[in-house]
């Protein structure tokens, strides 16, 4: 069996599809390096105090855990020199992170959720690392907030990366999306699903449960229904799975297919999940996979940001399922 390593997969997006520029390669090839590192960092576990507090706070008031600091500082020391980026932007960071004179500034701008999932290190589950590439404006040298606030259907390539019992990497360069399970004996990634496809229908939901009390008409509706199983509306009986790592849930979507669903609720009135860098890499890998990813209103990648942390609700996954349940929003 032919073994295509990441570093394959690329030269043949640019080779046979011309997608994959050499500088957006090598900016995706840094990308995942930092990741093997941190998945080396995350599997040190609490000999390494990976779910220690560090007593600082994120730009979004959210207490900031050792490994989100690590993570952060190790995609910023990896991606800041080689000369394909003009900016990154991070969770872990107010503003966006301008190149140092020292280095050669490039055409594209990284999004990044270092860590998600941070809430489940110190329980060993599985957290992971979401990116996203956007262009820089024509003629921005020194990139601020404006020039990363352009819709998801502007993204050349997003990804993330869990790291689970396997560490595996989910990439999309805009020809579907790709899977790669990290070969710890090679130190790299290699080829394992290579055309993922979403099944349009399921049989399951992803969703936090705790906020049902919280939830609109039609989200309470949708569960309802899905919860009323086979003698209900849907004829069918419905599973439930949430893991609290947004990666590892839409992983597992990828994998077998389901909807996942963090919707605006009258506690999380703009949605809890933020839209430059998780909601907009994962409704890419979404679409490019068949699949659907909305706000319950719109299409996520159709959106226009408004501010660089800003939030929106989400619901992605199995084209179906996520249909009906925008339309139980829309049609109200
Ligand atoms: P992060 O760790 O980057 O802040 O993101 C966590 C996200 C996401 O992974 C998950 O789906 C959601 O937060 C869970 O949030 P709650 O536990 O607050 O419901
Ligand atoms: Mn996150
Ligand atoms: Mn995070």
């Amino acid at each position: 069996m032919r073994r295509v390593t990441l570093t394959q997969y690329l030269i043949e997006q640019q080779r046979n599809h011309g997608k994959v520029s050499p500088e957006l390669r090598l900016l995706i090839e840094v990308v995942a390096r930092a990741c093997k590192a941190i998945s080396h960092a995350v599997s040190k576990g609490p000999l390494a105090g990976i779910g220690d507090a560090v007593g600082s706070l994120n730009v979004q008031g959210e207490a900031q855990k050792k490994l989100d600091v690590i993570a952060n500082e190790v995609l910023i020391e990896a991606n800041e020199w080689g000369g394909q980026l003009a900016a990154m932007v991070s969770e872990e960071m107010d503003g966006p992170y301008q190149i140092p004179n020292r280095y050669p500034k490039g055409a594209f701008l990284l999004l990044m959720d270092p860590l998600d999932g941070s809430s489940n290190l110190d329980v060993n589950i599985s957290v992971g690392t979401i990116f996203s590439v956007l262009r820089c404006p024509e003629g921005v040298t020194e990139p601020d907030d404006k020039a990363f606030l352009q819709p998801g259907a502007k993204q050349v390539a997003a990804g993330f990366a869990v790291y689970g019992a396997a560490t595996i990497l989910v990439l999309t360069v805009g020809n579907g999306t790709v899977g790669f399970t990290l070969d710890r004996e090679l130190g790299s990634f290699v080829l394992t699903q290579e055309r993922i496809m979403i099944p349009e229908d399921t049989q399951e939901f992803a969703i936090n449960a705790s906020n049902m009390r919280n939830w609109g008409a039609p989200v309470k509706r949708y569960i309802d229904e899905c919860l009323a199983g086979k003698t209900g509306p849907r004829g069918k009986d419905f599973n439930m799975r949430w893991v609290a790592s947004m990666v590892a849930d839409v992983y597992r979507i990828l994998s077998r297919g389901g909807v996942f669903m963090y919707p605006c609720d009258a506690k999380h009135k703009e949605g809890r999940l933020r839209l430059m860098y998780e909601a907009n890499p994962m409704a890419l890998i979404v679409e490019q996979a068949g699949g659907a990813a909305t706000n319950g209103q719109q299409r996520i990648l159709d959106i226009q940001p408004g501010a660089l942390h800003q939030r929106i609700g989400v619901i992605l996954g199995s084209k179906n399922e996520v249909e009906r349940v925008t339309g139980y929003h829309t049609q109200q």
